[in-house]
């Protein structure tokens, strides 16, 4: 079968396809994106991370986190490289793919995950200046193709062409306990009530979905997945089965 005619070739000549996930927090997108990724044979990247190790640098400095102009100058002597590693095309099933995010060349993967990081990263990425940086980073990384990318705006800004968008949402109540859930399986003790992770997940979502450069929203082509009542596998089961129709669209179109 030539490239032309593999299900995983795009609209756009010379690059394989994107799948696109936007949602809020806790919906599901790093397990579903995670899925895809072994599924469809496809480099996963989580640009999440971007932020929150730019906002690991930033707190690290003890800079003001509501002012553009600091961070806009620590972006500019800031590296920020995102790896996954590929799976292997003939066992896609087998092996989870990790990203790995590099702060200046420093393994920052272990140390992004708390509250502080999280709740600065949202900050950090109101600022147009810092999307634009990043869009540009996340348009350069996925260039060929071959990617689930998950994140808030990759359907509507950093790949508005991407063949397939998914917008996963869920009841900010049920995204809340899945985070807490998460979280007590790390660790013996989680650090916050069940009612605080909601509370904070309220903020940021609030945050996220009204910064006046590139919202947290739905592409007007996304296919909207509601998982409120649905476990993880079925959301996945559900999500496999919009890109596998799709891909055949795309396959059909390219013919
Ligand atoms: O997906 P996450 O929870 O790791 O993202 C952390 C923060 O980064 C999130 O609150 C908003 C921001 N973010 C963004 O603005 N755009 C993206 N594409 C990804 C994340």
């Amino acid at each position: 079968m030539s490239f032309a005619d593999s299900p995983l070739c795009a609209f756009e000549p010379g690059r394989k396809i994107i799948v696109a996930i936007d949602g809020p927090a806790g919906a599901g997108k790093s397990t579903i994106a995670r899925h895809l990724a072994r599924h469809f044979g496809l480099l996963n990247l989580e640009t999440g991370a971007m932020y929150r190790a730019f906002a690991l640098k930033a707190l690290r400095l003890d800079l003001p986190l509501d002012e553009s102009s600091g961070l806009e100058r620590l972006a500019a002597e800031t590296t920020i490289r995102l790896e996954s590693s590929k799976p292997d095309p003939a066992t896609p099933e087998s092996g989870e793919q990790e990203n790995r995010v590099f702060l200046d060349d420093e393994d920052v993967t272990g140390l992004i995950r708390n509250h502080t990081v999280t709740d600065a990263a949202s900050r950090v990425s109101v600022f147009p200046a810092i999307r634009a940086w990043m869009v540009g980073l996340q348009q350069q990384l996925a260039a060929e193709g071959g990617v689930v990318m998950e994140g808030r705006d990759i359907g509507t800004v950093v790949f508005p062409h991407a063949e397939v968008k998914i917008f996963l949402d869920a009841a900010p109540e049920v995204r809340g306990l899945r985070r807490y859930d998460q979280a007590a399986q790390l660790g013996p003790a989680p650090p916050q009530q069940p009612e605080e992770v909601i509370r904070d997940l309220r903020a940021r979502d609030e945050r996220d979905r009204n910064r006046a450069d590139s919202p947290l929203r739905p592409a007007p082509d996304a296919v909207l997945l509601d998982s409120t009542h649905m476990t993880l596998d079925q959301a996945v089961e559900a999500a496999e089965a919009i890109v596998a129709a799709k891909l055949n669209l795309t396959a059909i179109q390219n013919n």
